[in-house]
């Protein structure tokens, strides 16, 4: 009746288990982290005086987007100096006393790395655009006009429009598949490569414990730099124009850089959620990248078909190829809680909470912040400019601490974005304080995670439901979960789950959730975790029978049922 998903082995066949193998990894995005210096934007200092909530939050590791100096047109995703950071964020010592109270809470520190492009104020790029001759004029991508004029080739950026901007001085066209003031570096000069590797281990002797590199699938363009057949092509479709096969080559050449210091994570941004072989040979033998980026649950619809098709078609295509990963939200997607709806967020906590392998937590997504509406005058994301309505700006605003001043973001009277005035209602202190927040459901289901064997580290079967209940376990050394979700808007039935099993975590507190002797009801939107109530570790804990859950003591009270 069970369909066991065949890559439900979370762990790799090839690799031991690590430390991300089970690992909730946090993004933060600095600028709106927590401003320490009252300047209105987010830094280092920032970060390092919140560690204390994400540690109490449980989270294993934090990925940090990038602080490097940059002119900030991309809010860092244009360095212009890979080896430092922006004054803005503060300084390399600021950098440093973050990861040591990272380590010393306990918390991995993951670091944003773009290889793809610099900012075109770097200084590499001032030297190739500086005359035809200039020895790092290979270090980009420049080419002639067309013999009648105009672009090379009808490559566009990801941003809209031809991916190639006219440099008068010199005659020719640099390549930039983002904004024109990011030009491509040219990974086929090995000059670059040796300098980017460099930075990498700058980075790694400083102690950072991994990776995420940005925009992978984009290192290598087409050699003969061919146009694409079809002129309307996406990314999703491009036959020409990136994911070419010398990106394998120079992954396991990352690998091997990376791996000469022990224990460090490689996370890779890449685009084939469509393409699961693909996804999967960046795995390779263990000897490429830990954790390609699933991106697949940004954009399946919150349902219970379509989620279950996306969580098996991912497992069954990775087949154990490596850690597998899943991930809600992040800096350049709209809010969870607007793409889902407010009522499905503690529903989108229990599911990301309860999946195999290392799992992104984005900012923001634990208080179940929603998308802020960001007024014209304050548009900050350059690609709203150029594309109106890609803007990224609304997943982008300050946390919220408190309902203080400026939500305890910071000092100045105006941060670098707006705090919408719904997300002070949503801060930290306040969440904190009630024991039914999505706050404290993400905290809870991140100490079950970190303790229950059949989290960590077991297999994954769907069970058969009614329509639009996931269901589905979880298991691993003698431990069995398994994790109800009702997307409907109705109240189900599960004769199932007859009082056998015990509840560990329920969603909410209305009381529409019960057990029964005959079955489980499950209040609309409502999803549980629940466990073989005579699992060893929790025989004394039995509840009684009859009882239903919500008359035990606390099912909020995840410690006193806690698995060993
Ligand atoms: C990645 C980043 C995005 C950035 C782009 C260009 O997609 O996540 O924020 O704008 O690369 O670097
Ligand atoms: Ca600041």
């Amino acid at each position: 009746m069970n369909k066991s998903v065949n890559g439900s082995t979370p762990q790799s066949l090839r690799e031991a288990p690590r430390w991300w193998s089970s690992a909730v990894v946090y993004q933060i995005y600095p600028r709106s982290f927590r401003d320490a210096n009252g300047d209105g934007i987010g830094d280092l200092q920032g970060i390092s005086e919140r560690l204390d909530y994400l540690a109490w939050l449980g989270v294993d590791a934090i990925w940090i987007s990038p602080f490097y100096p940059s002119p900030m047109r991309d809010f860092g995703y244009d360095v212009s100096n890979y080896l430092g950071v922006d004054p803005v964020f503060g300084t390399l010592a600021d950098f440093d006393a973050m990861l040591a109270r990272a380590h010393e809470l306990g918390m991995k520190v993951v670091i944003d790395f773009v290889p793809n492009h610099t900012s075109d104020q770097h200084p590499w790029f001032a030297q190739s655009r500086a005359s035809r001759s200039s020895a790092k004029r290979d270090w980009y991508l420049w080419r002639d006009p067309e013999p009648g004029g105009g672009p090379p080739n009808n490559w566009k950026s990801v941003t809209g429009g031809s991916a190639w901007a006219f440099d008068e001085a010199t005659g020719q066209y640099y390549l930039h598949s983002f904004l024109p003031f990011q030009p491509d570096l040219n990974w086929r000069n090995p000059d670059v490569e040796e300098a980017i590797f460099d930075a990498l281990r700058y980075w790694l002797d400083r102690g950072v414990d991994g990776i995420r590199v940005d925009m992978f699938d984009f290192l290598f363009k087409d050699a003969r730099f061919r146009d694409e057949d079809d002129p309307d092509y996406t990314f999703a479709t491009s036959k020409r124009h990136i994911n070419q096969p010398e990106l394998l080559d120079v992954l396991e050449r990352y690998r091997s850089t990376i791996d000469t210091y022990p224990d460090r994570l490689l996370i890779g941004e890449i685009f084939p959620e469509t393409e699961i072989d693909r996804l999967r040979s960046y795995y390779g033998r263990g000897n490429r990248m830990n954790l390609p980026f699933n991106f697949k649950l940004l954009s399946t619809p919150f349902d219970a078909p379509n989620l279950r098709r996306a969580i098996e078609a991912y497992l069954d295509g990775i087949n154990g190829a490596g850690t597998p990963n899943f991930t809600l939200g992040n800096h350049d997607t709209v809010r969870l809680a607007s793409r889902i709806g407010a009522d499905n967020v503690n529903l989108a906590a229990i599911l990301l909470l309860t999946l195999p392998g290392a799992i992104f937590l984005y900012y923001g997504d634990e208080l179940g912040l929603a998308q802020a509406d960001i007024p014209p005058d304050r548009v900050q994301d350059p690609w709203e400019h150029r594309v109106p309505g890609k803007g990224r700006d609304g997943a982008r605003t300050p946390m919220p601490w408190s309902d203080e001043a400026h939500a305890g973001f910071g000092a100045a009277d105006e941060a670098w974005l707006p705090v919408p005035v719904e997300h002070r209602f949503s801060s930290v202190a306040q969440l904190k304080a009630d024991d039914v927040s999505t706050l404290s459901l993400y905290r809870n289901l991140i100490t079950i995670r970190r303790s229950a064997p059949a989290i960590r580290s077991g297999s994954l079967a769907f069970c058969q439901a009614p329509s639009n209940v996931l269901c589905y376990s979880r298991k691993a050394d003698g431990q069995e979960l398994w994790i109800v979700l009702n997307l409907s808007d109705e109240q189900v039935r599960l004769p199932e789950f007859s009082s056998e099993k015990s509840a560990l975590v329920i969603s909410s507190d209305d009381q529409q959730t019960r057990q029964t002797p005959e079955c489980l009801e499950i209040g609309p939107r409502q999803g549980a975790i629940f466990q073989s109530s005579d699992d060893c570790s929790t025989r004394q804990r039995k509840p009684e029978p009859t009882a239903s859950i919500n008359q035990e003591p606390a099912p909020w009270d995840v410690k006193s049922l806690l698995l060993p």
